[in-house]
C-alpha cells in the first residue's frame, strides 16, 4: 500500500474528544522510548509527523494522524517511564487505559518491543490487559538495526517461549521493524491494507 497523505488532525487526553469519523484505527503503544512516534514516521514517509526524542517521555497526548483521508494512525505515550512522577504517570495510565476500553473505531494495537531487552512484565501485563478487554492486538520488534540477526531471532524465540509458557497458546502476529532502514514497513502496511480492505467487505 502507498501512503499518499498522512495528516495531523488532533492531540488530546480525552477519548470523548477524539475525531467522530467512522474510520478505521491503528494504535501504537509501548515502553516510553520504543519507538512509536518513530514507527508512525517511517510508515508514511514523514520525517517530522509525529514528535520524536532521545529521550523517553515525549509523546504525551493521543495523537490522530489521517492516512489516504481513510482511515488513522495513532501515536500514544508511552507506559513505564520512570521519570515522570507518579501523578503524571496515573493521569497517563487512565486516559490511556479509557482509550483502549472505549475507543470503538479502534481495529488493531501495535504493541512495540524494543527487540533488543527480555521480555519486560509491564509489556507482558499490558498485552494481557488487552487480551482480557478482547483488544486486537499485534507485536512489533522494534529497533532491529541494533542488533545481528541471530541475536534478534534469539530474542524473538526468548519472547515467543516467554509468551507461550504464560497466557498465550500461540505467539501473537508480530513484525520486525526498524525505523532507521524501513525494515518492515512493507510487511505492516500490507497487513493494515488487508485488514482495511475486509473492513470495507464486511459493510
Ligand atoms: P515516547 O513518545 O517518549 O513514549 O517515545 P517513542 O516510543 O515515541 O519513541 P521515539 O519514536 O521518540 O524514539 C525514541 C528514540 O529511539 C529516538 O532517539 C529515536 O531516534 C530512536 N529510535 C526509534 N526507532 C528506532 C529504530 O528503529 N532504530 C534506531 N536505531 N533508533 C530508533
Ligand atoms: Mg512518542
Amino acid at each position: 500500500m502507498k501512503i499518499k497523505t498522512a495528516d495531523f488532525v488532533i492531540s488530546n487526553s480525552d477519548v470523548a474528544k477524539c475525531p467522530k469519523e467512522r474510520l478505521p484505527e491503528y494504535a501504537f503503544i509501548g515502553r516510553s522510548n520504543v519507538g512509536k512516534s518513530s514507527l508512525i514516521n517511517m510508515l508514511t514517509g514523514q520525517n517530522k509527523l509525529a514528535k520524536t526524542s532521545g529521550r523517553p517521555g515525549k509523546t504525551q497526548l493521543i495523537n490522530h494522524f489521517k492516512i489516504n483521508n481513510s482511515w488513522f494512525l495513532v501515536d500514544l505515550p508511552g507506559y513505564g517511564y520512570a521519570k515522570v512522577s507518579k501523578s503524571i504517570k496515573r493521569t497517563f495510565q487512565s486516559f490511556i487505559k479509557n482509550y483502549f476500553i472505549q475507543r470503538e473505531q479502534l481495529i488493531c494495537t501495535f504493541v512495540l518491543i524494543d527487540c533488543r531487552h527480555e521480555p519486560q512484565k509491564i509489556d507482558l501485563e499490558f498485552m494481557e490487559f488487552l487480551g482480557k478487554s478482547e483488544i486486537p492486538f499485534c507485536v512489533v520488534f522494534t529497533k532491529s538495526d541494533k542488533l545481528k540477526l541471530s541475536e534478534l531471532n534469539r530474542n524473538i524465540q526468548i519472547y515467543t517461549k516467554k509468551m507461550t509458557s504464560t497466557l498465550w497458546e500461540t505467539m501473537p502476529q508480530y513484525f520486525i521493524t526498524s525505523a532507521t532502514s524501513s525494515n518492515g514497513k512493507e510487511e505492516l502496511l500490507t497487513y493494515i491494507n488487508n485488514v482495511n480492505q475486509q473492513l470495507t467487505e464486511n459493510l
